[in-house]
């Protein structure tokens, strides 16, 4: 459903995605991992319109999203919740909840946001910057959620969280996907990765430089000190 071919992107003079390639399939869970600074926001960005891509394109069930405007790309049915959250601290969660509607949430709106996360129900007036990193990452999930995506790409959902909470956000992730969502999940916590990816791209220095499922990264530990510079 995701197709990325050959994406290239730069800041400047400075060429930050040198051809990256990549696909998301139906229902899948797909991780994009690698060392910090390696492109892998910028490879996010890019396929959300948000860094302009210099050649190359990403394309969603046929539609091409590198020419499009970033406000159009959520409505093609990809929803992003960017590293660090993007959650406004002086806007309630109600408000952060919903921003990205036209007009007042419906009921059916609004319970795809509380269903999934009823915590979040009990804090609506509660300004965004006041919650704990745990709860600003539902938030931001939940505010994708509410625009019904078919596919979710999450930049790193379990930085900065503490380890009780990361097996919650884990759990969240997985269940989204069983409703038939598919998710490009960056991820540094390897355990995170392994644990719910089907497939896991590596990338350095603007590219992928290794692909291949989960089961068989686990059982190729020199790959992964040599690309994520840790044990498997
Ligand atoms: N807005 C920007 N302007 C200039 N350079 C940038 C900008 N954003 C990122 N870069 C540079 O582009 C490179 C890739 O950055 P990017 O954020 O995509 O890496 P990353 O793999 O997501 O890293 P991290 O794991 O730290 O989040 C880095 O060298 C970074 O310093
Ligand atoms: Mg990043």
């Amino acid at each position: 459903m995701l197709e990325v071919r050959d994406l290239r992107a730069r800041y400047g003079k400075v060429e930050v995605l040198q051809g990256v390639s990549l696909d998301v399939g139906d229902g899948e869970i797909v991780g994009l991992l690698g060392r910090n600074g390696v492109g892998k926001t910028t490879t996010l960005k890019s396929i959300m319109g948000l860094v302009p891509a210099s050649s190359g394109h990403a394309a969603f069930n046929g539609v091409d999203l590198t020419g499009l405007a970033a406000h159009k790309v959520p409505r093609q049915g990809v929803g992003y919740v960017p590293q660090g959250r993007g959650i406004f601290p002086n806007l309630t969660v109600e408000e952060n909840l919903f921003l990205g509607l036209p007009r007042d949430p419906s009921p059916e709106q609004r319970a795809l946001a509380y269903d999934r996360f009823p915590r979040l129900k009990e804090r609506l007036s509660q300004k965004g910057g006041t919650l704990s990193g745990g709860d600003q990452q539902q938030v931001a999930i939940a505010r994708c959620l509410v625009m019904q995506p078919k596919l979710i790409i999450l930049d790193e959902p379990t930085e900065g969280i503490m380890p009780i909470l990361v097996k919650e956000i884990r759990a969240e992730i997985k269940k989204i996907n069983g409703t038939g969502v598919s998710i490009l999940l960056v991820e540094q916590n390897l355990v995170t990765a392994f644990k719910i990816c089907s497939r896991i791209y590596l990338m350095e220095k603007g590219t992928i430089v290794h692909e291949s499922s989960a089961a068989d990264l686990k059982t190729q530990p020199d790959v992964v000190h040599r690309y994520l510079g840790m044990a498997a």
